[in-house]
C-alpha cells in the first residue's frame, strides 16, 4: 500500500500531483484521540478512519477502480458506505440489506467496484443510527475528472459538528428521543476538517477549488463568503453550470463544489459565515490573506465540468409519491405501540434495521420514474436515494435552476419536491433521511430495482 497517498491532498499540500491513485489502500477503523477544540482544551476520544478525523482523504481518478479493506478495530461491528457513488448493490455497505455487518475487533470487509462518475463524494458507517458518524467515522473521496479545470489549490472542507462537554469529551446521548423527534443531533462544536479554526490562509489572486462535504448527523450550513463572489460548479458530485451564490445551502450528506478566486487585498482578512438557523450565525472562519503579492489580477469565468455519464430520465408517467409525516408538531406514531418511531413514510414507520418490511417502491430496471416527495412535518429532512442520482425538478411546484443532479434533496419544513430518475441499479437500495436521528426513527425505506 502506498501511505504517502493518503496524504496528498490534504489542506495544506495544496494542488495534488496527477498521479495514479488506483492502489489498494487499507482503512483501519478504531478509538484514537484528536484535539478538536485547540490546544488550550484536551484531546476528544473519537473514532476514526485510520487514526485522524476526518479519515484519509481518498483521491482517484473518473474512471479508476477502488479497492479499500476496512478492518474493524472498533468495539462495535461496523459498515462502510460510499455516499453518492454509482455502485454495485453488493458494495452499498448497508447492513442487513447489502452486506453483513464487519465485526467488532478485527472483523474485515474488501470493497471494490468502479467510480464512473467525477465529483465529490465521501464515505461513512451506515449502522442506522447516528453514533459512529458523531463519533468521527467519515471522509471524503473525490473522484478527479479525466481532465480536471485549472486551480492553484483543489482542497476538501469536510463540515461536522461535535456535542462536547467543558473538558472536550464527546456527550454519550446519542439516540435521545428529544434529537430523534425534533431536528435531529445537533452539535455545539462546528469544525472543518475535524479542527475549530479560525483562519484558513490564503493568497491573494489565486483560484480556489473547495469542495464541501456535509459530514454532521443533523446540522445543516447555510455559507456565505464576505467580500467574495464564489462560483458553484457541481452539486453533490455532479456538475451543474457555473453560477454565483450568496450563500450556498448543505443539508446532511449534501456536497458542492466551489470555485473561490480570492479576490481580497493582500493582508486583509474576510469572514466565512454559517447563517442558516435564523438567530444563530456564527463565524466559521476568516480567510486570511497573507502579504505575498497578488499571484494574478483578473479571473476567467469559473470553468464547465463535463457531464458525468448520468441517463437522463424521459418525461411522462404519473409521479409516485412518497409523504414525510410525523415528528414534534405532527402526527407521530402512536408511541406505545412504536416506542421511539417519530417518523413515517407513505403512513408507516420504517426501521434500518427491519429489512423484512417490503420495499417502499418497486422500480423496473431500465425505466424513467418521477417521484413527487411531500413532507408534511414541521422539519427539513435530507432525502438520500443509494446507487442513483436524480434530477432535483422543482420545489413547491417551481422549477430548480439551473439543471441539476443530486442524490440528496433538502426538503423545507412543510414543503415538496420533485425528482426524476433512470432507475438503472439493480437492487435494494436505500432512501432515507440523512439526519441520522430521523432515519434512525421511522425514515428509513428502502426502493427495489429489479
Ligand atoms: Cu450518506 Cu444512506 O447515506
Ligand atoms: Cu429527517
Amino acid at each position: 500500500m502506498d501511505r504517502r497517498s493518503f496524504l496528498l491532498g490534504s489542506a495544506a499540500l495544496g494542488l495534488a500531483p496527477r498521479t495514479a491513485w488506483s492502489q489498494a489502500r487499507l482503512l483501519r477503523a478504531s478509538v484514537t484521540r484528536q484535539n478538536l477544540v485547540g490546544a488550550a482544551h484536551p484531546a476528544t476520544e473519537v473514532w476514526t478512519y485510520h487514526g485522524t478525523v476526518p479519515g484519509p482523504e481518498l483521491r482517484f481518478r473518473q474512471g479508476e477502480r477502488l479497492r479499500v479493506e476496512v478492518e474493524n478495530a472498533l468495539p462495535a461491528q461496523t459498515v462502510v458506505h460510499w455516499h453518492g457513488i454509482r455502485l454495485p448493490n453488493a458494495m452499498d455497505g448497508v447492513p442487513g440489506l447489502t452486506q453483513a455487518p464487519v465485526a467488532a475487533n478485527g472483523g474485515k470487509f474488501v470493497y471494490e467496484f468502479e467510480l464512473p462518475d467525477a465529483g465529490t463524494y465521501w464515505y461513512h458507517p451506515h449502522l442506522g443510527d447516528g453514533e459512529q458518524l458523531a463519533r468521527g467515522l467519515y471522509g471524503a473521496l473525490v473522484v478527479e475528472e479525466r481532465d480536471p479545470p485549472a486551480v492553484d489549490r483543489d482542497l476538501v472542507w469536510i463540515l461536522s459538528d461535535w456535542r462536547l462537554d467543558r473538558e472536550a469529551a464527546l456527550r454519550r446521548d446519542f439516540a435521545s428521543a428529544m434529537d430523534a423527534s425534533h431536528a435531529g443531533r445537533i452539535g455545539n462544536t462546528v469544525t472543518v476538517n475535524g479542527m475549530v479554526r479560525d483562519t484558513f490562509g490564503v493568497r491573494a489572486g489565486e483560484r480556489l477549488r473547495l469542495r464541501l462535504v456535509n459530514a454532521s448527523n443533523a446540522r445543516i450550513y447555510g455559507l456565505s463568503f464576505e467580500g467574495h463572489q464564489p462560483w458553484v460548479i457541481a452539486l453533490d458530485g455532479h456538475p451543474v453550470a457555473p453560477h454565483w451564490f450568496e450563500r450556498v445551502v448543505l443539508g446532511p450528506g449534501m456536497r458542492a463544489d466551489v470555485i473561490l478566486d480570492c479576490t481580497g487585498a493582500p493582508g486583509s482578512a474576510h469572514r466565512v459565515i454559517d447563517d442558516f438557523y435564523r438567530g444563530r450565525a456564527y463565524e466559521l472562519l476568516k480567510l486570511e490573506y497573507r502579504a505575498e503579492p497578488r499571484l494574478r489580477d483578473a479571473f476567467e469565468p469559473a470553468p464547465r465540468l463535463a457531464a458525468n455519464p448520468v441517463k437522463e430520465p424521459s418525461p411522462g408517467a404519473e409521479p409516485e409519491r412518497i409523504v414525510l409525516a410525523g415528528g414534534m408538531m405532527g402526527e407521530m406514531p402512536n408511541q406505545s405501540s412504536h416506542k421511539g418511531v417519530f417518523w413515517t413514510l407513505n403512513g408507516k414507520p420504517l426501521r434500518h434495521d427491519h429489512h423484512d418490511q417490503p420495499p417502499l417502491l418497486s422500480l423496473r430496471l431500465g425505466q424513467s420514474y418521477r417521484i413527487e416527495l411531500v413532507n408534511r412535518t414541521a422539519w427539513h429532512h435530507p432525502m438520500h436515494l443509494h446507487g442513483h442520482v436524480f434530477r432535483v425538478l422543482s420545489k413547491n411546484g417551481k422549477e430548480v435552476l439551473p439543471r441539476q443532479w443530486a442524490d440528496t434533496v433538502l426538503l423545507d419544513p412543510d414543503s415538496r419536491a420533485e425528482i426524476a430518475l433512470v432507475a438503472d441499479n439493480p437492487g435494494d437500495w436505500m432512501l432515507h433521511c440523512h439526519v441520522l436521528e430521523h432515519q434512525a426513527s421511522g425514515m428509513a425505506a428502502f426502493v427495489r430495482v429489479a
